[in-house]
């Protein structure tokens, strides 16, 4: 099973370094190719330098990881190369599958991976147009597997899906830079201890939750005892916060929206 990049950027060379080290996929069956060519320079030991055209004409699953302005110019670009049977996959959750299949009418799906693949704990959102075979689904999921858990969606859920897995880092990231900026003002504890008492612990909370099965109610009722000091926090955290979160999912779904209907 031959496996192409086209893109090499911060999805492209994240998958590329993941399907070699963790997917085993050896030199002679990964190709990449990037726009500025120099840029693959870096992944000579792992993988070979192509052209596109080449790429979709040797392997059997094609990874289209460009921003989504730049994906149709790379099926024009592939179109008239791609190998009997192959699957393209794109990495972008906002272009449909009518609009990929305007240029290539071929077995197609639609991949999100979240930055937490570099740990190998990807939740990795997947969905397929209606032509891909079973076969390219397992081999598909079996590759994607070495970054992370697999999820398929129908690919109307897969806006909010990746909101949900390949936002959140971010999201998650700046409601705790938010939380320990605050708590600086605060404290004398070096600035570096406190983010790294609030990731610690953010880490830990996630495990003892995923572990031992709890809710986030479970938690909050565990920590905050009535009347007390954590009580006075989650009161703040439920009366104040859901306005930014039905805010910050307006904004990024209209976005999504409006991405959509750009690259039609
Ligand atoms: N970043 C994330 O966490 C994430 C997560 C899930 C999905 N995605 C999706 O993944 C896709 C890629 O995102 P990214 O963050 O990896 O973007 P990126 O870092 O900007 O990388 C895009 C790469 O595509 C290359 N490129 C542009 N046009 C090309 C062409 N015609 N042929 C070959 N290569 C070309 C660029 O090369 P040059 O530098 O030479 O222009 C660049 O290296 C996007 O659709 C994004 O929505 C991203």
């Amino acid at each position: 099973m031959k496996i192409g990049i086209i893109g090499y950027g911060s999805m492209g060379k994240m998958l590329l370094w993941k399907f070699a080290e963790k997917g085993s996929i050896a030199k002679q069956d990964l190709y990449v190719f990037n726009k500025t060519i120099e840029k693959c320079d870096e992944a000579k030991d792992i993988a070979q330098i192509v052209s596109a055209k080449e790429i979709a004409a040797n392997c059997d699953i094609t990874f289209v990881c460009v921003r989504p302005a730049d994906i149709k110019v790379v099926l024009e670009e592939i179109k008239d190369s791609v190998k009997e049977g192959t699957l393209i996959v794109s990495l972008n959750g906002s272009v449909s599958f009518e609009s990929i299949g305007t240029v290539i009418d071929c077995q197609t799906a639609k991949v999100i991976p979240s930055l937490t693949a570099e740990i190998g704990r990807s939740q990795t959102l997947v969905c397929y147009n209606g032509k891909v075979t079973e076969t390219k689904k397992n081999a598909l999921k079996t590759l994607l597997s070495s970054i992370g858990d697999v999820i398929e969606l129908p690919e109307n859920e897969m806006g909010m899906g990746s909101e949900l897995v390949s936002c959140m880092p971010g999201f998650i990231a700046s409601i705790f830079d938010v939380i320990c900026n605050s708590a600086k003002k605060h404290t004398s504890i070096p600035d570096d201890q406190i983010v790294r008492m609030v990731l610690q612990t953010m880490s830990a909370t996630g495990d003892l939750m995923l572990q031992k099965d709890m809710t986030f109610e479970d938690v909050v009722t565990r920590v905050a005892t009535p009347g007390g000091i954590t009580e006075e926090g989650t009161k703040v955290v439920y009366e104040g916060f859901p306005e930014t979160a039905d805010l910050l999912f307006e904004k990024t779904l209209e976005k999504r929206r409006q991405t959509a209907a750009k690259n039609k």
